[in-house]
Parts: C-alpha cells; sequence; structure tokens
C-alpha cells in the first residue's frame, strides 16, 4: 500500500542554530514543501533584522548540505516566527508584515525553554498594542498556551486568556501551540478565529510513558503529555483532520546531556511522515492524512496570499510517497560531540519514505 502526500507542511519545528542546525534541518527539509520555524534561540529572534539572518542561515545550512549529498532539498520554505519579547514594537512588527515575515509567537515568561525573554502580562496595555498592530497587519499570532500553575492544569487555565484574546481582537488569527487538554478543544468550536497546531506525541503518548515506568526523559516536553482521555480526543481531532487543526510537530532537539539534566523537548522530525503514516492507517483514516498535513494549514494561515513559494506549490507540488514496508528509526544521531535521541529511537515502523520530487 502506498499513499503520495502533496505539500506536507509542519506547522511548528525548532531547527536551532549552529551544527545542531546542520544536523537536524535536513529530516524535515526532505519531507516537507514548508515549516514554522520556532523563533526561541539564544538571542531570541525578536526582529527583522534577525529574522532575515535566521531565515538565510536555514537556507545556507539546506544548500551545503543538498551539495554535498547531491540531494534536492531546496524547496523547503522557512517561515520564520518572530518571538514576542518586550523589545519587540509595533512598528517593528510593520517592517517585518512588509517583508513577509507575518507569523508572531507568544511565550509566557517562564513556561518553556527559552522563554526568559517572553511576555510576562498578556492581558495589559502594551501587549494589546501590539495584538492590535498585528491584526491590522494580517500577522497570525502563536500562542504557547500554559499558565504557571499545577503542570496538568496549565493550558486549562490558560484558556481564559485564549477567550480574551480571541473576543478582544476577532479580526486576529490566533493558533493554540501543541495543544494537548480535551478540555481546551470547545475553544475551537466557539471562536472563529482560534485554531490549533497538534503534535505526534500529544496524539500517541501520555504520562505514562513519561513517568509510568523508569522516568523517560525523551518523552519529556511542553506542555507535558497529559491523561489517555486527553491523547484519545486529540487523535480523534487529527484522524478526522479537523478543519481549524494542523500538524505541528514541536520537533524540539536538545543532546542527550541536556535531557538528562531535564530540558523539555522531544525529538520527532525522523521518519516523522512515516510515522504519521503509519498511525493514520491503523485507525483506518489514511484518507485524511492530506488534509491533516497539509491542506488545512493552507486554509488556516492563507498561505498562497503571503508566501511566495507557496504559489507554485499548486502547479508543482512537493509530493512524497510513502509506502507500507518495515523501517528502522535511529538508535541516535550524532551532532559534533554529542547525540540526539528520536522519537521511537531503534523502533521498527511500519511505513517508509520513498521517493520525493522537489
Ligand atoms: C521546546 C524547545 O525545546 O524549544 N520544548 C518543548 O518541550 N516543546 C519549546 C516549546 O515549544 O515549548
Ligand atoms: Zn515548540
Amino acid at each position: 500500500m502506498q499513499i503520495t502526500l502533496k505539500n506536507p507542511l509542519d506547522m511548528h519545528l525548532h531547527l536551532r542554530d549552529g551544527a545542531l542546525l546542520d544536523v537536524v534541518t535536513p529530516f524535515s527539509a526532505k519531507s516537507f514543501a514548508a515549516a514554522v520555524i520556532m523563533p526561541n534561540l539564544t538571542p531570541p529572534i525578536d526582529s527583522l533584522h534577525k529574522a532575515q539572518a535566521y531565515k538565510q542561515a536555514i537556507k545556507d545550512s539546506i544548500h551545503s548540505y543538498a551539495k554535498a549529498h547531491k540531494q534536492p532539498l531546496e524547496s523547503f520554505e522557512p517561515l520564520c516566527a518572530l518571538y514576542l519579547s518586550d523589545s519587540l514594537t509595533p512598528q517593528e512588527l510593520e517592517s517585518c508584515a512588509k517583508h513577509g515575515f507575518k507569523l508572531l509567537k507568544l511565550y509566557p515568561k517562564g513556561a518553556t525553554t527559552n522563554s526568559d525573554n517572553g511576555i510576562a502580562q498578556v492581558l495589559d496595555s502594551k501587549s494589546y498594542e501590539i495584538f492590535s498592530a498585528a491584526q491590522e497587519l494580517g500577522i497570525i499570532l502563536c500562542i504557547h498556551g500554559e499558565s504557571g500553575g499545577f503542570v496538568l492544569e496549565r493550558e486549562m487555565e490558560f484558556g481564559a486568556i485564549f477567550r480574551e484574546l480571541a473576543t478582544r481582537f476577532p479580526n486576529l488569527k490566533i493558533i493554540i501551540e501543541h495543544i494537548s487538554d480535551h478540555r481546551t478543544i470547545p475553544l475551537l468550536e466557539e471562536y472563529d478565529n482560534l485554531y490549533a497546531t497538534l503534535t505526534l506525541h500529544h496524539i500517541t503518548l501520555d504520562l505514562s510513558n513519561l513517568a509510568g515506568g523508569a522516568l523517560c526523559h525523551h518523552h519529556f516536553c511542553k506542555p507535558v503529555l497529559k491523561t489517555p482521555k486527553d491523547k484519545q480526543a486529540l487523535l480523534d481531532l487529527a484522524l478526522n483532520a479537523h478543519s481549524k487543526v494542523c500538524f505541528g510537530s514541536d520537533s524540539a532537539p536538545h543532546s542527550l546531556e541536556a535531557k538528562q539534566k531535564g530540558a523539555a523537548g522531544i525529538f520527532s522530525a525522523v521518519g516523522l511522515l512515516p510515522q504519521l503514516a503509519e498511525l493514520f492507517h491503523k485507525h483506518n483514516a489514511l484518507h485524511n492524512l492530506q488534509a491533516f498535513v497539509s491542506d488545512n494549514a493552507m486554509k488556516i494561515y492563507d498561505l498562497a496570499c503571503w508566501v511566495q513559494a507557496a504559489q507554485a506549490w499548486e502547479d508543482n507540488p512537493k509530493l512524497i510517497t510513502l509506502e507500507q514496508a518495515p523501517y528502522k528509526i535511529p538508535e541516535s544521531i550524532r551532532v559534533l560531540d554529542s547525540n540526539l535521541t528520536p522519537l521511537r529511537a531503534g523502533e521498527m515502523i511500519a511505513w517508509r519514505e520513498i521517493e520525493s520530487k522537489a
């Protein structure tokens, strides 16, 4: 059995910088037509200048890899998001929008990896000025929605903020990033301008996979994995390709040493599409995979309107063919003198990627 996906999109991806960028980027660039690249570097990507430089660094890295490996990876489009820090002004946001950077990422201060420069008060006049400018400029607001409360209640507690922002800025598109709690799902029905990205790990794993046996730090991420009920409700959204939800892996690589010290983030970029195909096939939902990994995001983010590369995708699509055949996820991926452990490291997957047309 085979399936060919047209222009797969990963709407939430961490590529990092330096040597890590060079090692992890090809996994995504091979399989996806584009990805939303998260800006939580040190220092954060919070100006036009930094966003342009980061985008160029990603493109250069892909170019070098493609040249060295004679692989046509160039068709991958990095959609770099801007980090909402205290120093980002409405004027800077306007310059960003003019230059095609139309995604803004809000991290509540301290909520996750590299969020120290995030926003301490989401509901205050300074933040409202930014949201109002974003609304005017057609910028999409991507939010890591977690409070500082009890770890399993954080996303639920943030719900009040989602409601307030969705009401106050009705023309601002707001993405609930890596939705993880079934109690957040009704917000998607209640508010026209709320959408969500969904990871592979939140639809296949729960808290027992992190802490049910010996502690598995490779399954530690923010928002933390939740209950089987949450996992099932989110899996249903994915399998039905709910029109307000799209795929965003939140692949977030950390070195083995950092993971052992408690860094949050799951490196899921290796064999991602085969894992999704395996999952959708198992649940007789392969017919909905195209919508979940591409079509929904095209519509939600209106990509053809503001991403030049996307205008060519209809006539000249990136096609990724997957087939039902065994494929082993590598045990680890070397980066300089350290290692990364991918999601499902060393496991056999029932599907593999066979062919790509750039
Ligand atoms: C991400 C990272 O490592 O940058 N970590 C994570 O657990 N998901 C940040 C984030 O998206 O929260
Ligand atoms: Zn993330």
